[in-house]
């Protein structure tokens, strides 16, 4: 059984993704242990407690990072967290928070990454005038958006797109991106070497 820990910061949408789907099977032999917000507003937090899930503030309170962090950490490891995912989790994680779960923290990011890091990535995409944009779920390491990739869905650019109208088409794409990459996870069937991930499982989409 697959302990995860749920980051956010808000809405909570790709959580909720990732929460429906161990219940339904479709992520299997994993139980979502705890939602932790760095936000006592976060809207997620109330739908990750309709569906019977844990959840905890951890605010930053003023504290550095690392203080911040030391204190997420303890919260997932006492309860027995093995994969954490970072879903609209709005902080940089500090080297040890990354240390603590060495390829096990994973994130999913609103662009083809490595174009568009950081933030305002459909707008970003938008004004460099890329005909595909999308989303990439990926390992976290010590720096931005940048540790290996899980898999990416692409998601077309129109020509009338708003930063909004392509939002919301890449994030329909997130929620499935996510449940598939997490399935890869724990199938055990993911293996990273440098920079690229290979899974020898069987896929969701040809
Ligand atoms: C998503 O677009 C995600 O890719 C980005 O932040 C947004 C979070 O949305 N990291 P939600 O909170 O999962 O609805």
């Amino acid at each position: 059984m697959a302990c995860i820990g749920i980051l956010i910061s808000g809405r909570g949408s790709n959580m909720v993704a990732l929460v429906d789907a161990v219940a339904s099977g479709e992520i299997p032999a994993s139980e979502v242990t705890v939602v932790i917000s760095d936000k006592a507003d976060a809207a997620g937090l109330a739908k990750a407690r309709t569906r019977g899930v844990e959840t905890l503030v951890i605010e930053k309170n003023g504290r550095k990072r690392e203080e911040h962090d030391a204190e997420i950490v303890a919260a997932l490891k006492e309860r027995g967290v093995e994969l954490v995912c970072l879903a609209g989790y709005m902080r940089l994680l500090s080297p040890e928070f990354v240390r603590a779960f060495p390829n096990r923290i994973v994130n999913i990011h609103p662009s083809l990454l490595p174009s568009f890091p950081g933030l305002n990535v459909q707008q970003q995409a938008i004004d460099a005038g890329v005909k595909v944009s999308g989303c990439t779920v990926h390992f976290v390491n010590e720096h931005l958006d940048a540790g290996p990739i899980i898999l990416q869905r692409v998601v077309e650019v129109k020509d009338d797109d708003t930063a909004e109208t392509l939002a919301e088409r890449i994030l329909e794409q997130e929620h499935a991106a996510y449940v598939d990459a997490v399935r890869r996870i724990v199938s055990g069937r993911l293996t990273i070497e440098g920079r690229r991930t290979t899974y020898s499982g069987i896929s969701d989409k040809a």
